[in-house]
């Protein structure tokens, strides 16, 4: 394995497949960041120059941890030299571009992840057993709160910044791409940058998605909801336990609706950044589906797409 960017989250990245498989490379422009890192993990060689990394017939992976806009390019040269490939969420800026990294992987045969953590997060599929075992009855709608008083990014909005998260979650528990995708929102603090977006999604099902995503708030939100016509749940990541509660539906004589039941699942303690290193080298494993991953990727980008054209609209 090689891991490309070593900045903030590229080390988590770098934990995780130095203990999980054999970190032969690591790579980052930046000196001191390349440094820092290669004092940790000796073993594997450092460089500035990811053409090594392509060069080495033994390499068989390369995680991409770079800033955003650099995604596309480096994914696309490393599947070109046959790398499977781990990057950061989102893979490319453009649908046209994801599409075709997921041909180049589909034609080489090679693996094409997506960074999308929350899909290995046990609360997150907690959820998702629950809509699929229909005890939730039909989903009527889905919607995430990502806010906080925050870090106000000056090259990423905060539909691209946090925004791509809750979007994975919402086209993982429904299952269908929207018919209609629109955002608004504003940029209080660095012009062109919004800070404040409300997003709101509609599907062929009929079902409504929203997330409102903020670096201006009072409250420190993750939170995603579900509503079904039996029971609604709540998945909660700032809650330390109780990850994810279940509200049982009651109706009334007078037809009114109230809460049953709540109820609080058991939720694995594994750490989602384990699990998604881990399910990265299933995939090289030939375990799971490894073109429905770059797939339900693709849709993530596609979604995300349709929301920037409307907000930028
Ligand atoms: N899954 C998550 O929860 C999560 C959390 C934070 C960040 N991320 C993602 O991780 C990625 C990195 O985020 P960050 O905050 O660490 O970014 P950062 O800008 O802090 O660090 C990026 C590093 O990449 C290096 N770099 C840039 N271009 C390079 C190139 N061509 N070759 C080698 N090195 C290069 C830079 O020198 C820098 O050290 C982003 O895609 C971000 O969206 C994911």
């Amino acid at each position: 394995m090689g891991v490309v960017g070593l900045n903030y989250w590229g080390p988590n990245l770098v934990r995780n497949f130095a203990d999980l498989a054999d970190l032969t490379w690591i790579c980052d422009l930046d000196e001191q960041h390349l440094a820092s890192i290669s004092a940790r993990h000796p073993t594997a060689r450092a460089t500035t120059s990811f053409e090594d990394l392509l060069g080495d017939d033994a390499l068989d992976a390369i995680v991409i941890a770079t800033p955003v806009p650099t995604h596309y390019a480096l994914a696309k040269q490393a599947l070109e030299a046959g790398k499977h490939v781990f990057v950061e969420k989102p893979p490319a800026m453009r649908a046209a571009e994801m599409d075709e990294l997921v041909s180049i992987a589909a034609e080489r045969d090679l693996v094409l992840m997506p960074g999308h953590l929350l899909l290995y997060h046990p609360g997150v599929l907690k959820v998702k057993e629950l809509i699929d075992s229909g005890d939730l009855g039909n989903v009527l709608c889905v919607y995430g709160n990502r806010v906080n008083l925050g870090i106000v990014r000056t090259n990423e909005n905060a539909l691209w910044s946090l925004g791509v998260h809750d979007l994975s979650v919402i086209l993982y528990f429904l299952d269908e791409d929207p018919v209609l995708a629109t955002a608004q929102g504003s940029a209080s603090i660095h012009p062109g940058v919004e800070d404040v977006v409300f997003c709101f999604l509609r599907f062929p099902s009929g079902k409504i998605a929203h997330m409102h995503l903020s670096w201006l708030d009072p409250h420190k939100m993750r939170k995603m909801t579900v509503v079904g016509d039996k029971q609604m749940v709540v998945f909660d990541d700032m809650e330390p336990e109780r990850k994810v509660t279940v509200y049982e539906k009651r109706a009334g004589a007078a037809g009114d609706l109230h809460s049953g039941d709540i109820s609080i699942p058991k939720i694995e303690t594994t750490e989602p950044l384990r699990r998604e290193c881990t399910y990265f080298l299933e995939l090289i494993d030939g375990e799971h589906d490894k073109d429905k991953v770059a797939r339900d990727g693709a849709r993530v980008v596609r979604a995300l797409e349709m929301l920037t054209n409307s907000l930028d609209g």
